[in-house]
Formats: C-alpha cells, sequence, structure tokens
C-alpha cells in the first residue's frame, strides 16, 4: 500500500517536472514559424503608423515592437499555438494603423489564424480583400471601425467557422448585397455574434440564420419585409438589435417564447411591430433593456410588460399608446430608465415609480396625465431627470422635488402646477417651470442657492416681486434665463455695471416692467438673444450696446425708445423693434446691417425716404415698415436673387408706381401696399410670382382697367386680394377671377 502511494508520488512529481519543462520551453526557445514571422514582418511593412487618425488615449502601435531578433510568438498583439509555433491569433486593435491592405498582403498567408481583430484602425479607401477567404481557420473577425470602404466580397462566406464576425462602423462605408448577406446565414453555421450596423443592406432578412446566435445587431441597415418568426426562437438570443429599420415589420410570438428566455436586449425602435406588444413578452424573465421608440404601438399600456423584473431600461416613446398605467412598475425594481414621452397615456402620475430607487431617467413628457404628483417619494433617490412636461398636471410642486439629491434636469414646463415656488436644489443644472400657474414672491434664497443652473426658465406663470441681475450673478454657468410674462419685475435700481454672468446667451424679460437696460449685459459678451419687449424702456440705447459682438437677435418692441441709434448692426439677424417712439428719421447706421433676414420697425412714425440698402440686400425675408411717415418712391433696386418673403408698407405715404423690379422676388408670399398714395396700373406683371398668398392694394391711387393675364395660372397661390379704395375702371374680367387657383381652394376654416 505505501508503496503504491509512493510509486505514485514518483510518477506525479515526473509529470510534474516534465510539465514545467515543456511550458519553460515554450517560453524559452523560439517557437515561431519563420513561415508565419516573415509574413507579419511583411505585413508590418506594408502598413504605415497613421498621424491622421483621431485615435485615443488607449491606442498603442502595436507593430512597433515587431523585430526579426525577437521570437514573433513574443510580439505585441501575436498569439502562437504553443506546440506548433503557428500564429493563430492577431489582434491589432487601435494600434493608430494607416495604409491599404492589398489582397496580395502577405496577411492571408497566415492561414491557421484563428482570431484576427483590426478594429479602430484607419485602412482608408482599402476594400476588404476576397483573399480574406483564405483565412479558412477564422473564429473571430473584428473588422470595426476601420474605414474599409466598397463592396464586402462574398469570399467572407467562406470563413465556415467564424462564431463572430463584428463589421459594425458608426458611419460604414461598406455595402453588404444581398446575396452575400444570405449566403453569410447559410454557410456561417457556427455563428454566435454577427454585427453589420449600419452597414446598408437593403434586404430582408432570411429564415435560416445560425441557431447558436447570441448576438445580433442588424440596426440601420436598411432592411425590409417581415422578421421571420424564426429569429426570436433562437435558443441562444440575448441581444437582437433592428433598431432604425422603418421598413422592417415586426411581429412577436403570439405564444411562447418558450426558447429564447435567455433575451436580454430588445431593441426595435423606429421599426414597425405589427399587431402590437403580445402579452408572452412578459414571459421573458431575462429582459433588461426594451427599446419600442417610434414604433406605430397603439392600445393600452402592454400589460405584459408589469412582469419584466429585470427590466433595467424601457423605451416606448413616440407611439399611439393610451390609459392609465396603475402600477405598473411595482415589480420593475432595477429601472434606471423609462421613457413614455409623446403618447396618449393619461390619469394620475403612475405612483408606483416613486418607490424605484435605481432610477435616474424618468420622461412622461407629452402625455394627458392629471391630477397632482405623489407627495411624498421614498425611492427617486438616484433620479438625475425627471422630464413631466406638456401633461395637465397639477397642484404644488411636491417638496420632495427638492431633496432628490442627483437631480440634474427638472422639466416641469406646460402643466397646471400651482402655489408658491420654494425649490432649493443645489445640483440642478435645468429647471424648466414654464407656462404654469405658480404665483407668490419667489424666495431669494432660491436663486443664491441654485449656483449650477445652466438653464432657468420661470416664464408664463404669475409669480409677484422684484428680481435683479446681482440675484442671479452667482450661477457663473447661466446661459439661458427667461423670466418673460413670469409675473416677476425686473429692478434696474441698482447700478450693475460690475455684475457679471458670463455666459449668458439666452435673456428673455418680455413683460417684465423692465425700465432701462440691464447694465451688466455689458459684460455679457457671448449674448445672442435679448427680448426686452413690452417693456417701459426709455431712451436710447446705451453706448455699451454696441460691444455686444455675438448679438444674433434683438426684440426691443413696445417699449419707448426714442432712438433707435447705437445698435450692434454688424451681427443681428432679426430685429425688431416696432412700436417704439423715436423722434429721430431713421439712422444711417441701418445700412451698415449685413446679416439681417427679419426688420421690424413697424408702429414707429419714422419719417424718412426707404433707402436703397433695404431692398438690395439678399438675406432679408421679413421687412415690415407699417404705420410709419415713409414717403417719397419705393427704391426700384430689387435684385435677382432677392430673397424678400414678406414685405409691408401700408400705411405709410408712399407715391409713385409700384417698383418693377419686385418681380424679381420670386419667394413673395405677402405684398400689403395700403394704405398709400400709390398711383399705377393693376400690376398685372406680377402674375408670375408663384408664392404671393396676400396682394393688398386698398386705399391708393390705383386706376384703369384690369386687363386680362399673360400666363395660364396667373397668381397661382393668391387667396387674399384687396383692391378697395381705387379708382379702378370697367369690371372685373371673370377670366381674372378664374385664375385664381389657390383662392378657390381654400378650406372652410380659413
Ligand atoms: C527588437 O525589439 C526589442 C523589444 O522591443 C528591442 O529590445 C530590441 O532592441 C529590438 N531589436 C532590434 C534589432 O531592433
Ligand atoms: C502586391 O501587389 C502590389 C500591386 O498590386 C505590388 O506592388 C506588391 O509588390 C505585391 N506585394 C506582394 C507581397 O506580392
Ligand atoms: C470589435 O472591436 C471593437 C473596437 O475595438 C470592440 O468595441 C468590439 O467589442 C469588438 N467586437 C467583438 C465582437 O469583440
Ligand atoms: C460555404 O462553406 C464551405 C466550406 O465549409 C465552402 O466550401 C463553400 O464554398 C461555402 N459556400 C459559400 C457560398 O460561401
Ligand atoms: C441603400 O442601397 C439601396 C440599394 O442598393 C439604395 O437604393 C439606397 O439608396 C441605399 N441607401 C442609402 C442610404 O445609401
Ligand atoms: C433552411 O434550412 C433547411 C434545413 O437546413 C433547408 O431544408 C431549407 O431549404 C432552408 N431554407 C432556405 C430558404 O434556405
Ligand atoms: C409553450 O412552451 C411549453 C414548453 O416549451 C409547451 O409545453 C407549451 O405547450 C407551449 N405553449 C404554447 C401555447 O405553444
Ligand atoms: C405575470 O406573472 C404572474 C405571476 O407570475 C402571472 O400570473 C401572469 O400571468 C403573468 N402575466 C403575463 C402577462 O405574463
Ligand atoms: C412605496 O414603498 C412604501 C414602503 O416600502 C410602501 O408603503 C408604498 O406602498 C409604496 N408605494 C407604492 C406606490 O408602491
Ligand atoms: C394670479 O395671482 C393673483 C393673486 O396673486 C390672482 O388674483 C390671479 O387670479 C392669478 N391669476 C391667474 C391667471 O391665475
Ligand atoms: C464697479 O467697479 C469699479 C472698479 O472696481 C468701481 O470703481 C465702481 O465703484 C464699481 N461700481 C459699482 C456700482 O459698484
Ligand atoms: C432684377 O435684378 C437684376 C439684377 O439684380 C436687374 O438687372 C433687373 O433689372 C431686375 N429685374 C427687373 C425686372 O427690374
Amino acid at each position: 500500500m505505501e508503496r503504491i502511494v509512493f510509486m505514485s508520488l514518483i510518477i506525479s512529481l515526473f509529470l510534474f517536472l516534465h510539465a514545467v519543462e515543456m511550458v519553460s520551453f515554450a517560453f524559452v526557445h523560439p517557437l515561431c514559424s519563420s513561415h508565419d514571422s516573415l509574413a507579419l514582418l511583411h505585413f508590418k511593412h506594408s502598413l504605415s503608423v497613421t498621424q491622421t487618425v483621431h485615435y485615443r488615449e488607449s491606442s498603442v502601435p502595436k507593430m512597433a515592437s515587431w523585430n526579426s531578433s525577437m521570437d514573433c510568438c513574443r510580439w505585441k498583439g501575436v498569439t502562437c499555438d504553443i506546440f506548433t509555433g503557428h500564429v493563430i491569433g492577431l489582434d491589432l486593435s487601435n494600434s493608430i494603423l494607416g495604409g491599404t491592405i492589398h489582397p496580395n498582403s502577405s496577411l492571408f498567408q497566415l492561414h491557421h489564424l484563428q482570431t484576427l481583430d483590426l478594429s479602430s484602425n484607419y485602412f482608408s479607401g482599402s476594400h476588404i480583400p476576397p483573399s480574406i477567404g483564405q483565412l479558412v481557420n477564422l473564429a473571430h473577425l473584428n473588422l470595426s471601425y476601420c474605414y474599409f470602404r466598397g463592396r464586402i466580397p462574398l469570399e467572407i462566406s467562406y470563413l465556415s467557422r467564424l462564431v463572430s464576425l463584428d463589421l459594425s462602423d458608426e458611419r460604414s462605408l461598406l455595402q453588404l448585397n444581398q446575396f452575400v448577406f444570405r449566403m453569410l446565414f447559410q454557410n456561417l453555421t457556427k455563428l454566435e455574434l454577427l454585427s453589420l450596423t449600419p452597414i446598408n443592406i437593403s434586404s430582408s432578412i432570411p429564415i435560416n440564420v445560425s441557431s447558436s446566435l447570441r448576438y445580433l445587431d442588424l440596426a440601420a441597415t436598411n432592411l425590409h419585409g417581415d422578421l421571420p418568426k424564426s429569429i426570436f426562437l433562437l435558443p441562444n438570443l440575448e441581444t437582437l438589435r433592428l433598431s432604425y429599420n422603418a421598413h422592417l415589420t415586426v411581429s412577436m410570438p403570439k405564444f411562447n417564447w418558450s426558447s429564447s428566455h435567455s433575451l436580454r436586449e430588445l431593441e426595435l425602435s423606429s421599426t414597425n411591430i405589427a399587431g402590437g406588444l403580445p402579452s408572452s413578452l412578459g414571459t421573458l424573465k431575462a429582459l433588461k433593456v426594451v427599446g419600442f421608440y417610434y414604433c406605430n404601438l397603439a392600445g393600452p399600456f402592454p400589460e405584459s410588460i408589469r412582469n419584466l423584473s429585470q427590466i433595467t431600461r424601457l423605451d416606448l416613446s413616440y407611439n399611439h399608446l393610451e390609459g392609465e398605467i396603475p402600477d405598473a412598475f411595482s415589480n420593475a425594481q432595477k429601472l434606471t430608465s423609462l421613457s413614455l414621452e409623446s403618447n396618449s397615456f393619461n390619469g394620475r402620475f403612475p405612483s408606483s415609480l416613486v418607490n424605484l430607487t435605481k432610477l435616474e431617467m424618468l420622461s412622461l413628457r407629452h402625455n394627458l396625465f392629471s391630477g397632482p404628483l405623489p407627495v411624498t417619494a421614498n425611492g427617486l433617490q438616484n433620479l438625475v431627470s425627471l422630464d413631466v412636461s406638456s401633461n395637465s398636471l397639477n397642484g404644488s410642486i411636491p417638496s420632495w422635488m427638492a431633496s432628490l439629491p442627483s437631480l440634474i434636469y427638472l422639466l416641469l414646463k406646460r402643466n397646471h402646477f400651482s402655489g408658491p415656488l420654494s425649490l432649493i436644489q443645489n445640483n440642478l443644472k435645468y429647471l424648466d417651470l414654464s407656462s404654469n400657474n405658480l404665483s407668490g414672491e419667489v424666495e431669494e434664497e432660491m436663486f443664491s442657492s441654485m449656483q449650477n443652473l445652466y438653464l432657468l426658465d420661470l416664464s408664463s406663470n404669475n409669480l409677484t416681486g422684484e428680481v435683479e441681475a446681482e440675484m442671479f450673478s452667482s450661477m457663473q454657468n447661466l446661459y439661458f434665463l427667461d423670466l418673460s410674462r413670469s409675473g416677476l419685475s425686473w429692478s434696474s435700481n441698482k447700478d450693475s455695471t460690475n455684475t457679471t454672468i458670463p455666459h449668458l446667451r439666452f435673456l428673455w424679460l418680455r413683460f417684465c416692467h423692465v425700465k432701462d437696460f440691464p447694465d451688466f449685459l455689458s459684460n455679457s459678451k457671448e449674448l445672442w438673444i435679448l427680448d426686452l419687449s413690452e417693456n417701459e424702456i426709455h431712451g436710447q440705447f446705451p453706448k455699451w450696446f454696441g460691444g455686444l459682438v455675438a448679438l444674433q437677435s434683438l426684440n426691443l418692441s413696445h417699449n419707448y425708445l426714442t432712438s433707435l441709434d447705437h445698435l450692434p448692426w454688424q451681427t443681428p439677424v432679426f430685429v425688431d423693434l416696432q412700436t417704439n417712439s423715436p423722434s429721430e428719421p431713421l439712422p444711417s447706421s441701418l445700412c451698415k446691417l449685413s446679416y439681417l433676414t427679419f426688420l421690424d420697425l413697424s408702429y414707429n412714425n419714422l419719417s424718412a425716404e426707404i433707402p436703397n440698402c433695404l431692398v438690395t440686400s439678399a438675406r432679408l425675408e421679413i421687412l415690415d415698415l407699417r404705420a410709419n411717415n415713409f414717403h417719397g418712391l419705393l427704391p426700384n433696386k430689387f435684385p435677382k436673387n432677392s430673397g424678400l418673403i414678406h414685405f409691408s408698407l401700408s400705411k405709410n405715404q408712399l407715391e409713385g408706381p409700384i417698383p418693377t423690379s419686385l418681380v424679381n422676388c420670386t419667394y413673395l408670399q405677402v405684398l400689403d401696399l395700403g394704405n398709400n398714395k400709390i398711383r399705377d396700373t393693376f400690376p398685372t406683371w406680377l402674375e408670375t410670382l408663384q408664392e404671393l398668398e396676400i396682394l393688398i392694394l386698398e386705399s391708393n391711387r390705383f386706376y384703369g382697367p384690369i386687363v386680362a393675364f399673360k400666363t395660364k395660372s396667373p397668381f397661382p397661390s393668391l387667396s387674399i386680394f384687396d383692391l378697395s379704395g381705387n379708382s379702378f375702371t370697367g369690371s372685373l374680367p371673370i377670366e381674372v377671377l378664374k385664375g385664381f387657383k389657390a383662392m378657390m381652394n381654400m378650406n372652410a376654416d380659413k
């Protein structure tokens, strides 16, 4: 007995030592087949380390260390068969490689390769060579993010041992023809992973696919037809991504997916899900991710989703789902992201949501939810983003919102929330409470505590009290502030020249009882959009105003400005100055405008001739000069490339004929010349303006008969036409009326 034990000990020791020797032999002695070594070196020299690729931090030029004085099995990225010395694995992913791979590249002499990973390099211009078909032992091929272009060769379907094939690429320049696609499925019977997103395949999906498939990503590949049911019955399928195939129709199995209990991720967004969601979905116990965004789903909240206890992400947004969803999420304790946006769900806010401690993102936007929000919320400790905007929710803003430690986005706009606003939340970056019915004074502490805000929108509420620039000065990241019609008054009592909100780009203070230009804006070099309309600003633009070098849009309509000079004329695209009280004539600086597309100077009592520069600009699209004292002739300078769409001149003192160059304004939709002193015959020659919808000539000095039109379809878009209060003679020829096609097609409600 002892002897036997001893003997077996000896034998074990012998075997052990032998094994050690084998292993050290493998590491000490060069094993690399010289054929493979040479092939690799040739391959190295055929490529280049590129500078053009935007490589990541993790990029390593693995090939740099390859040289003939070292055994190739020890080169970076190379794996050898331990016994034969043949190269069986080559991982050159993310190696800053560039150049082209020729069909005769020595790479294709590595016949023993089982794994080839060239992903994340820059073979710009290379095709995938047909010689790839020679690597018949390949089990894993990764050519993703390689910037390959052109057709994927049929020869890739010779690789019948492939277990994984990844050809995905964010902006793929590859094409896969239908035949090769079918051959891939037919011949690669061991395939477990296939990713072809977003290659344009333009095919239907073949019925026969490898039963080993675990992971299938065909998102955005232009697939059409019906998804074969067999896909859902694949016994090992874990991930199915077919999103963004607008012409693909998916019908889920009505009964058992008995075999697909492994399914974890189901992404079908932007496909057509026919026949709705079957209740059988609830049997997929492992399901974690469901993406059914924009799938034409209708009917009530899919019952079956209640049973998905592993669900982490659920997106049902942009469908036609409706009805209440009570208690639907009580099992979904792992949910991190839920989007039900843009459906027609109604009833109360789903109260089972407030207990979900993992939830990070919740969007119920644009539904018909009503009633108050829950009074308490025990979970939601990880909520980062809450969007319930555009519903009919009411009641006050619950206090728990102020105590959610992770909340960054809070969007409650377009509801009926009322009561006072006392939300002190230090982490918030985006707070939109606009278009509600909030009332009372805003605690000053609220503003001073929210130092991280990027966006604050309180517009269209019923708040009271005064605010001033200083209150926002702690918000050094603020780029969007809208207090329009919030009820708050903007105080200019204190000098705010030393206050800065350095990154402010959008400031909307419509109807905020502003009495003076807010001085702190002189420091707002990034300001893009300024709306101070419907306020009580008197006098003229301050000197610093010309320094707003980034300003794109300015609305100062409905104020009491007495001068329109000192504007930053170079940059703005949109300028609305209607209804002010200028006592000076039109400033000549107006002609310095070079980017303007919208100019409204109406209701200003401006007395001047219309400067040429206003009509010669090709960029101007909307020009409203109504209700002033413009006199003299209209400049006859409308250029061939005029972009003018809307031209209103009514209630002025303009004389003379209509300038003939107006016919150059081929985009013109509205021409309003009413209530002037224009003396001319009927402008039949405007009949060629294809877009003209409104033509108003009323109360002028037009005269003479209205002659017949010259073209077959005169004024093809005209729907409003006013000639009253002129001295036209004769009768309106019947052909004239017959010609107005658009007027006859008007809807009853217009
Ligand atoms: C070969 O590479 C090794 C490792 O990078 C290096 O130590 C050696 O100097 C190189 N030899 C030659 C001849 O370049
Ligand atoms: C591969 O073909 C190119 C031209 O098509 C030629 O320049 C190159 O020498 C060939 N390389 C090998 C390894 O045969
Ligand atoms: C292929 O390579 C890319 C980039 O290196 C990687 O993200 C991806 O997971 C790889 N695919 C497979 C199937 O391993
Ligand atoms: C399928 O694979 C076999 C090898 O297993 C190969 O002989 C045949 O040519 C392949 N057929 C196609 C169409 O790729
Ligand atoms: C995809 O390919 C089909 C057929 O080859 C072609 O008609 C279609 O325009 C392509 N789509 C895109 C987005 O390239
Ligand atoms: C699918 O595979 C089965 C069995 O291998 C075969 O009989 C059938 O013809 C194939 N169908 C198609 C459409 O290729
Ligand atoms: C569902 O699958 C189970 C087990 O695979 C089977 O017993 C049952 O009959 C199936 N039910 C239906 C409706 O197909
Ligand atoms: C959900 O699970 C419950 C309990 O396990 C079961 O009774 C019910 O039929 C399931 N519903 C669906 C739609 O699968
Ligand atoms: C939330 O959890 C609390 C305590 O666990 C429980 O009392 C309450 O009923 C739950 N609320 C909902 C709506 O599920
Ligand atoms: C606004 O609040 C005042 C009280 O401050 C109230 O009288 C008024 O009705 C409210 N307006 C609206 C539209 O709710
Ligand atoms: C603004 O700062 C300047 C320079 O620091 C100082 O002289 C001036 O008094 C300050 N103005 C106000 C209103 O605080
Ligand atoms: C249209 O514009 C061109 C050049 O801008 C000008 O030469 C021409 O006279 C204009 N057409 C009419 C009818 O005035």
